[in-house]
């Protein structure tokens, strides 16, 4: 296993991710830093994607790297029975980096344990999404000048969300205050919760998406109902259109609130509050691209903040 590779939040310290800010703030003043001159990087998507994979690619390409890849997994040959072992070694026959998103929670940590190239996480299942945390860490601390001691509501599907676990991991150095909103289907899970209790964090359930709730949040984290995760789509049917933010829910809203939504949207936004100076979702999704190309040197062992200094 490489230990540069990123497979969950939970593995990185507090070090870590503040490094990783910094480093994030300096490519988004130089975006254009070519610092992987020879490098190639594998996207590997066996889900699909928009934001992840394009950024990923978009960072690497900024970084003066290559990008081989795919997007469709039925189009390579694991669709011919070629186990995810094996097109992981092939793989690293290629590249100095893999990137990857599976359906399978575990995926990652699997793939790191079958080659010795860095590998990211892009996504596992229900379980962890650490790039877009960062992105999300990057997106709370620009919006509130800090990370510490911010009451952060998580509305929707808190159950098979995998941003929402993720983020809720990485609070544990910031002194969170959460609520979580949802319907008795979609809760947040016991082991997040009991994280919660064994980091000392604060939290409350709701089913009920108030103005109280609305009114004493700092953050509003929007989660869509996860379709692809459920067995049952009369299930997903029950549950899809619970909770949808209107702009005027907003009214009586804290003035450094933002709202947060790791998109794509389906209902859980109306587009009424796009324009709404508390909407922060596509810039959050633009601040990927610097979370990313962060993420993307650590991996590759470089500092970019001493190589600037050259
Ligand atoms: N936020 C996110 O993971 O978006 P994509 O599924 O489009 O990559």
């Amino acid at each position: 296993m490489n230990s540069n590779s990123l497979v969950s939040i939970s593995d990185i310290s507090k070090e870590d991710i503040l490094c990783l800010l910094e480093r994030a703030r300096y490519f988004e003043e130089h975006p254009d830093h070519k610092i992987l001159d020879g490098r190639v990087v594998a996207t590997l998507f066996f889900e699909p994607s928009t934001r992840t994979r394009l950024s990923f690619e978009t960072a690497v390409n900024r970084l003066g790297g290559r990008v081989i890849g795919f997007s469709d997994a039925s189009t390579t040959s694991s669709s011919k029975g070629e186990t995810l072992k094996d097109t992981i070694k092939m793989v690293s026959n290629y590249v100095d980096l893999i990137i990857m998103r599976h359906y399978l929670e575990g995926a990652a940590r699997y793939a790191t344990e079958v080659t010795d190239v860095p590998v990211i996480n892009a996504g596992d299942g229900a379980n962890q999404h650490p790039s877009q945390t960062m992105l999300d860490l990057y997106s709370i601390y620009k919006t509130q000048g800090t990370l510490e001691n911010l009451t952060i509501t998580m509305v929707g599907d808190l159950k098979y969300g995998r941003t929402v676990h993720s983020l809720l991991m990485a609070m544990r150095y910031f002194n969170p205050t959460f609520r979580f909103v949802a319907c008795e289907e979609l809760r947040m899970p016991a082991e997040y919760k009991d994280f919660c209790d064994k980091n000392g964090i604060r939290y409350s359930e709701h089913t009920d998406f108030s103005a109280d709730v609305i009114n004493s949040s700092d953050i509003i984290y929007m989660t869509r109902v996860q379709r692809e995760r459920f067995t049952d789509i009369m299930e997903y049917e029950k549950v899809k259109n619970l909770y949808t933010l209107h702009n005027a829910m907003l009214d009586g809203s804290r003035d450094n609130l933002r709202i947060l939504h790791p998109l794509p949207r389906v209902n859980e936004i109306d587009y009424d509050v796009d324009d709404n100076p508390k909407a922060y979702y596509f810039q959050q999704a633009r601040n990927g691209l610097y979370a990313r190309q962060a993420i993307i040197c650590k991996a590759l062992g470089i500092d970019i903040l001493k190589e600037a200094q050259k």
